[in-house]
């Protein structure tokens, strides 16, 4: 679907905005693993969660389903039972990774398939350490979907030390990790998302700025009743468009401000954002707050690498308001994102530069100059959700007859993206 995107003369009003989309995935696997009834309350009922419940349904597991609430009959330790069909998980990542570490454990043959992006993306990263543990996984011959996982002759407990920054390699290990007397032990050196350990309550030990974190099978998750807090990553989307819209003020309510994902809410306010903070508390274990923001005259500021793992995600928001912003906008150490839903430095590289943007591409990241001097362009999403919503914001920004290609991939993360800026726009120029 292609989708016009008007200008918008500013944002005003309050958003809730969905649940997050880690803890939602989180919150279901955990459930599903546990044994009897939990809850997840506000949780993304999007594409790639929906991917995850029906990858759980496909298990045997019994899960009922509301616009935002779930209730979900966990199977215990070894209640799941054999698919009768490839376990699907669509465009998500997140799925494929810490699913592999759960079936990796289970006593019957899985093959876990995946849309044209996923089946592209590296699973090597995760194949290689849970093979370690002696999980028996094949997959095609460039490492990625499909996979097949077959019962092992014993899963026994590693000590991981992880060169990747990924939270999904990290939480696949420890997944697998539940099911094992002994301790496995996950080693990294890049601060990543800690929701796996938050929500498991894991063990974590910090030294010399990496941590150690260890799972067995007394972290096996029980039944519990989730709250899931506003999507941050989402959140982002909005509050460059306040950030840079004029007579702008928008508060998004009950937003997740966990360490590892509050990044983004630093670097915009080191780059003079106004955005102030209201209502800090803490809900399951995850620290939330509502979010007020201002519009403002941003500058760019560096962006140091430590951070990168925090942002990653947000990258291609950040790189909108960096394009509004007074100096260059660069980011390097960040080759990550050339292993997301899609090659992120090369899909932005490429929109920038049909807007007459100058774009300088490196392989581990980019940087901006220049402005939008092109009119009536069609944007690429290349069937990327972040990178449909990203040039959305700008569309919404700058006008000129923006227009973006297969938009219908927002549902991955918010299928009510476009409702919610109709819900908060103060009035279109067009
Ligand atoms: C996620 C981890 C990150 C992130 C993804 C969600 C998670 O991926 O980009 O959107 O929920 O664990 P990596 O683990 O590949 O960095």
């Amino acid at each position: 679907m292609i989708q016009k995107i008007a200008k918008i003369n500013g944002v005003n009003g309050e958003l809730i905005l969905p649940g997050d989309k880690s803890i939602s995935h989180r919150a279901v696997m955990f459930s599903a693993m546990a044994e009897g009834k939990s809850t997840v309350n506000n949780y993304l009922n999007s594409e790639d969660v929906n991917s995850t419940i029906g990858c759980f349904r496909n298990l045997a597991c019994k899960i009922e389903q509301t616009d935002t609430d779930l209730v979900i009959w966990g199977k215990g330790v070894n209640g799941f039972t054999k698919p009768i069909s490839p376990l699907d998980a669509g465009n998500s990542g997140t799925t494929t990774r810490l699913i592999s570490g759960i079936l990796s454990a289970q006593n019957f043959e899985t093959t876990i398939i995946g849309d044209a992006s996923l089946s592209k993306r590296p699973m090597k990263r995760v194949v290689e350490p849970l093979a370690k543990m002696g999980a028996k996984i094949e997959t095609s011959e460039i490492g990625s979907l499909p996979m097949i996982i077959s019962p092992s002759s014993g899963l026994k407990a590693i000590e991981f030390d992880m060169q990747v920054a990924s939270a999904q390699v990290k939480s696949a290990v420890l997944l697998a990790g539940l099911y094992l007397e002994d301790e496995t032990v996950v080693i990294e050196h890049s601060r990543t998302r800690n929701h796996t350990e938050t929500l498991l309550g894991l063990k974590v030990e910090e030294f010399d700025g990496m941590r150690k974190i260890y799972s067995s099978k007394k972290n096996y998750p029980k039944p519990a009743d989730y709250i899931v807090p506003s999507d941050i990553s989402t959140a982002a989307f909005f509050m460059v468009l306040a950030l840079n819209s004029q007579n702008s003020e928008l508060l998004l309510k009950n937003v997740l401000l966990n360490e590892t994902r509050v990044g983004i809410v630093k670097i915009l306010q080191k780059m003079n954002g106004k955005i102030e903070i209201e209502n800090e508390r803490e809900s399951s274990g995850e620290k939330l707050g509502d979010l007020r923001i201002f519009s403002s005259k941003l500058k760019n500021v560096e962006i140091d690498s430590e951070i990168i793992p925090n942002i990653i995600d947000e990258i291609p928001i950040l790189s909108v308001a960096g394009l509004f912003a007074e100096g260059k906008f660069t980011v390097k150490n960040a080759e990550e994102l050339r292993f997301k839903e899609s090659d992120r430095i090369a899909a932005l590289c490429s929109n920038y530069r049909k807007l007459g943007v100058f774009c300088d591409e490196f392989e581990d990241g980019f940087s901006l100059s220049g402005e939008v001097t092109k009119e009536n362009i069609l944007i690429e999403s290349f069937n990327d959700h972040r990178i449909s919503m990203a040039f959305a914001i700008l569309a919404m920004l700058v006008g000129k007859e923006i227009s973006i290609n297969n938009f219908e991939s927002v549902a991955v993360s918010n299928p009510q993206f476009l409702a919610q800026i109709d819900s908060v726009k103060i009035c279109s120029t067009d």
